[in-house]
């Protein structure tokens, strides 16, 4: 079976990173958390004084900064954990906070540069699972599997919303509906990589799936591709 890379976007909390993870450990390959390089980012930005009160960005000292961000994963026994300049900031980049303020981050130029460029060179021996925005657009378009995942707004808030009350935040329905389709309408409308379709995608709408359903789903797909 050949080794290949397998590109999971879709909108935020549609399960891509829990199917992603699924479907890596399955087939043996590499996850990695597109999303998690640019929540570090944030992080990093928001303990350097770079975020405003008003949620602005200081975009030319975020920029300047960019070289001195270092971002790895680590595998430990709860899991595969982000690392930002050699600190676990695992459970730092996962806050209502940092997700509040990850979209202006995101729409910078210069920062998706220099991401993308450390997320190929992680995909370069292929074997990969990489979940995001525009990993089968802009990262890997020449990926042998692309899937565009999908789910209403209401079902995804639903979803986020359980995970951050099992995780003990304090926040309500609405408020995680508010920042789900305020990341929604930010990320499909910036000017640079806005989140998309590819247009040789496989669409998967999975509000009705389950967990197992899905991975079911993904497996027959990618056999079907490796085996090609
Ligand atoms: O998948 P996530 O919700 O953890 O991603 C966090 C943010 O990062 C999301 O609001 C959009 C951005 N992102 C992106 O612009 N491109 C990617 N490849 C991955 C994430």
């Amino acid at each position: 079976m050949k080794k290949i890379i397998i590109a999971i976007d879709g909108y935020s909390s549609s399960g891509k990173s829990t199917m992603a993870k699924d479907l890596a450990r399955e087939i043996g390959y590499h996850y990695i958390d597109s999303g998690a390089m640019y929540r570090a980012v944030t992080l990093y930005a928001m303990r350097h004084g770079m975020i405003g009160a008003d949620g602005s960005v200081d975009i030319p000292a975020l920029v300047a900064a960019m070289p001195q961000i270092a971002i790895s994963f680590e595998k430990t026994m709860a899991g595969q954990h982000t690392m930002l300049n050699g600190e676990d900031v695992e459970q730092q980049i996962r806050t209502m906070e940092v997700s509040s303020h990850v979209s202006p981050v995101s729409a910078i130029k210069e920062v998706r540069a220099a991401l993308v460029k450390m997320q190929q060179e992680l995909g370069a021996g292929k074997g990969i699972v990489m979940d995001g925005r525009d990993i089968g657009t802009v990262v890997f378009p020449n990926a042998e599997l692309k899937i565009f995942v999908d789910a209403s707004a209401e079902t995804r808030a639903q979803r986020r919303y359980k995970e951050l009350l099992e995780k003990g935040t304090s926040v309500t329905y609405e408020q995680v509906l508010e920042n789900v389709k305020g990341r929604d309408f930010i990320d499909s409308t910036r000017k640079v990589s806005p989140l998309r379709r590819a247009t040789d995608a496989i669409a998967l709408d999975n509000s009705q799936m389950t967990r197992e359903q899905q991975l079911e789903w993904l497996l027959n797909i990618y056999q079907r591709v490796a085996n090609a």
